[in-house]
């Protein structure tokens, strides 16, 4: 084949067969294909789309790419991968309460880019643990504990690592075929029989509407079954921050609340959700997840996931070396925060990155000391902003610009007040 006779065929809306599509792939990854080859492709099926066939084939080929992990563990295996959001979470407390429920999770997971935070930074804020382990101590630690949440190894999809990066800079991020078979492609080559789909609708996420994301949710469940990983997924809000921490240290800390049988009431809610479905997929539909958080198994398999890293579970976490606190400028009912601000707004602060390979600061992020719904009045701290750089102050504040509506009303009953006779 030539490139340039697959590059046309898409760009005149033809679609392309599975000989093409594996020959093409496998070119890019070895270098055949060039750079600017692929970027042009790319661009055309950003144009012109892929059907479900064609898109569960591109899917396969970018896992032929590399090697596909065989984690066999006595335990069913199930994974949940988040399309990402701000305050997200979720993975922390949810592997080792679904692993304390029976099945065993593999979660290979990524560092923060952008405006969404990275798992692998958050649990890194925890003195000792280590984020790189080798395919036998995954393996290792998936039989002894349960759960395991560590770094992609490079060898897991190459040709999407090379593809992602293209297309971070070709402006052909936003494409449902590629974003579906990018986040399919690793998730299968990690061997999970089973996988559940966060993903997330609003303005802290990549679809913005539940259209998109429907639509999304549709061909990552499509890729799966052709697969043959039994994939579900959940559409879940993304407008508002997820709890009430935003960062690093601060979400570490708020999933351990979660792990205690406390926590904020949309956290618990959203891992008792995705838990439910998880555990469905791996055949333990009677497992109890609500009741392996107030009985303290949960965030015992998560101290025993946190040591088998080198981590010290019990070790205080870093604190900001600064605190700026913003305030509420109306009386009134907090109507939005929105996601997208406080999620530039926590990177601003130093939770994220702007480029690969920077440092974060552990101790950065946001607190948010009132959510949507709930009364304040002027002058009541609704933020607090964690840096260890308060020149960082500013340019989060700008971005908070807008994030922070009220509208106008008496203190009606609020949630958390007592009943009223
Ligand atoms: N996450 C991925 O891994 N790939 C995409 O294309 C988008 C989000």
């Amino acid at each position: 084949f030539a490139a340039v006779d697959v590059i046309r065929a898409k760009r005149d809306g033809a679609r392309l067969d599975d000989e093409r599509i594996a020959w093409v792939i496998d070119a890019y990854t070895r270098g055949v294909v060039a750079e600017e080859q692929m970027s042009a492709l790319a661009m055309a099926i950003f144009l012109r789309g892929m059907d479900a066939a064609e898109t569960a084939r591109w899917t396969g080929a970018m896992i032929d790419s590399g090697e596909r992990l065989s984690l066999t563990s006595a335990r069913p295996t199930v994974d949940k991968h988040s399309t990402g959001g701000v305050g997200d979470k979720i993975t922390l407390p949810l592997a080792p309460l679904v692993a304390a429920c029976g099945a065993a999770v593999p979660q290979l997971s990524g560092r923060g880019l952008g405006h969404t935070g990275g798992t692998l930074d958050k649990l890194e804020s925890i003195p000792g643990w280590r984020a790189e382990l080798s395919t036998a101590e995954i393996g290792k630690q998936l039989d002894e504990v349960g759960a395991v949440v560590c770094a992609a190894t490079e060898g897991l999809a190459p040709a999407d690592r090379k593809l992602y990066a293209l297309r971070d800079v070709t402006a052909t991020v936003e494409s449902v075929p590629l974003i579906a078979s990018s986040i399919m492609s690793k998730k299968i080559a990690e061997g999970a029989a089973g996988l559940v789909l966060d993903v997330k609708v609003g303005s802290g996420a990549f679809m913005k509407t539940a259209e998109q994301a429907r639509e999304l949710a549709a061909a990552m469940v499509e890729i799966g079954a052709a697969h043959g990983v039994r994939t579900s997924a959940l559409l879940t809000d993304m407008s508002t921050p997820l709890g009430r921490a935003v960062g690093n240290a601060v979400e570490v800390a708020e999933s351990v609340e979660v792990l205690r049988g406390g926590g904020p009431a949309d956290v618990v809610a959203l891992t008792l959700a995705l838990a439910r479905e998880m555990l469905d997929l791996a055949g333990l539909p009677d497992a109890d997840p609500a009741e392996a958080l107030a009985s303290g198994r949960a965030y015992d398999t998560w101290c025993r996931m946190i040591r088998a890293q080198g981590g010290d579970p019990e070790a205080e976490l870093p604190r900001p070396r600064h605190v700026h606190t913003v305030s509420a400028t109306e009386t009134g009912t907090l109507s939005t925060m929105d996601a997208y601000g406080v999620g530039v707004a926590a990177w601003r602060l130093g939770a994220g990155r702007a480029r690969r390979g920077e440092r974060v600061q552990y101790a950065a992020g946001i607190r948010c000391l009132a959510k949507p719904g709930e009364y304040v009045e002027a002058g009541d701290p609704v933020l607090e902003l964690h840096t260890d750089t308060p020149d960082a102050v500013p340019a989060a504040l700008a971005a908070l610009d807008g994030a922070l509506t009220y509208t106008p009303a008496d203190p009606s009953p609020a949630k958390d007040s007592l009943p009223v006779k």
